[in-house]
């Protein structure tokens, strides 16, 4: 199993010395902008070097491939006001800016305006403004730049210990010796399901890399830090400890299904994965996508083009008659012997102050729920 990187080396563009005394012009970044302008600077956005321009935008766009041919489902784009993209011109450099501090420099060779329309449809498979992902593509400023970034600044990081970027996880997971990596995509507790699925993919490779994501989610998401700690609960309690590493990915949640799936995949492997858990409705939301799209997505590609060897599940539940985990390929009861609760009815369960049952979620993690709860009810 290879472990090389998506199009074939690590695409490193950090310069912490990088000068920009000469540089006037500055664009500035939403959250967005931010933290996929470190994931292309640590390489976890191999082969991207930098915001897309509009040919690679539209063939993303329209064919889920970078102009080159390499697959590629989500655009990293970088919007800008009109007004600003009136003063920049293409072959400058310009200055990126958060909060007031420089991060990078964009060596600017597109200026363009996208089609956000086409740009819904096509990436998150509607329209539909109530959709939070095509809700934040509209909110988002209207003109795209495109050029190659230089990161200057890493941001301050909220989970120091469990930051590493793709070079450093790859050098875990060897001197751990481990041959097959498993990643898993959440930006949820773990709660059984999840954990059933991990384990019986730990059955069959060496290691699993937990790689919840802290970048920006929709406000009723579960905030990171108290998914952290139910993470470290778990962790300690039920997983041997030298088969798991927990990291951190610092992207925005796009909730585009499918095309997320993808991208999601690509990235692990950028980490060094050489697997990737797809389970039901992966970074799906409401019922904009089959339980299964982001699986049946894999096939429109040749397993090479991918690199990375999506593991797919389906629905995982705890069963009160085979009395353990499992899913609707194992289990032939029906759905009144399934212990199934959707996050939006754990999430009103936890607030009301009662307690999800042990055969969804470990009583750790619901502990921590239910504390983290309470704290952001009185803060
Ligand atoms: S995601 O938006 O980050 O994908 P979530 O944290 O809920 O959301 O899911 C993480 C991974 O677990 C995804 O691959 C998802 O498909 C899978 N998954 C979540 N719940 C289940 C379940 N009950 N059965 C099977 N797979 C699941």
């Amino acid at each position: 199993m290879s472990l090389q990187p998506h199009g074939g080396k690590l695409v490193l563009n950090f310069n912490p010395n990088a000068s920009y005394e000469n540089v006037v012009k500055e664009i500035q970044l939403d959250a967005i902008a931010l933290s996929d302008l470190e994931l292309i600077g640590i390489g976890a956005y191999s082969p991207i070097d930098g915001f897309l321009a509009q040919e690679d935008y539209e063939n993303v766009v329209q064919k889920m491939r970078l102009a080159s041919g390499t697959v590629w489902s989500i655009p990293i784009a970088l919007p800008v006001t009109k007004e600003v993209s009136a003063t920049i011109e293409i072959g400058e450099k310009v200055k990126l800016t958060y909060n007031g501090e420089v991060y990078g420099l964009i060596e600017v060779n597109d200026i363009y305006t996208p089609d956000k329309e086409i740009e819904a449809r096509l990436v998150y498979g509607t329209d539909d403004l109530n959709h939070p992902g095509v809700k934040k593509l509209f909110e988002r400023n209207p003109v795209y730049v495109g050029g190659k970034t230089t990161l200057i600044k890493k941001s301050e990081k909220q989970f120091p210990t469990y930051s590493f970027e793709p070079s450093e996880t790859r050098e875990i997971f060897a001197e751990k010796g481990w041959k097959t990596i498993v990643g898993f995509q959440t930006r949820n507790p773990v709660h059984r399901a999840h954990e059933y699925i991990q384990k019986v993919a730990l059955e069959t490779v060496d290691g699993l890399f937990l790689n919840p994501l802290v970048g920006e989610t929709k406000s009723d998401d579960i905030s990171a830090e108290i998914r952290m700690e139910s993470y470290e609960v778990l962790l300690d309690q039920y997983y041997p400890k030298e088969r798991v590493q927990l990291g951190v990915f610092l992207a925005a949640m796009r909730y585009a299904g499918p095309r997320e799936a993808i991208f999601h995949a690509l990235v692990r492997k950028n980490y060094g994965c050489t697997h990737f858990i797809v389970g039901r409705d992966h970074a799906g939301v409401g019922d904009y996508y089959g339980t299964y799209d982001a699986q049946a997505i894999f096939e429109n590609f040749e397993p090479e083009e991918i690199g990375i060897t999506p593991l797919k599940f389906e629905h995982s539940f705890y069963c009160t008659a085979c009395e353990g985990m499992a899913t609707t390929k194992t289990c032939p009861h029906d759905a009144s012997s399934r212990i199934i609760l959707s996050g939006t009815k754990v999430r009103e369960m936890l607030r009301n102050g009662e307690i999800p049952p042990s055969t969804f979620s470990r009583k750790e993690v619901i502990e921590v729920l239910i504390r983290g709860l309470r704290k952001e009810v009185h803060s």
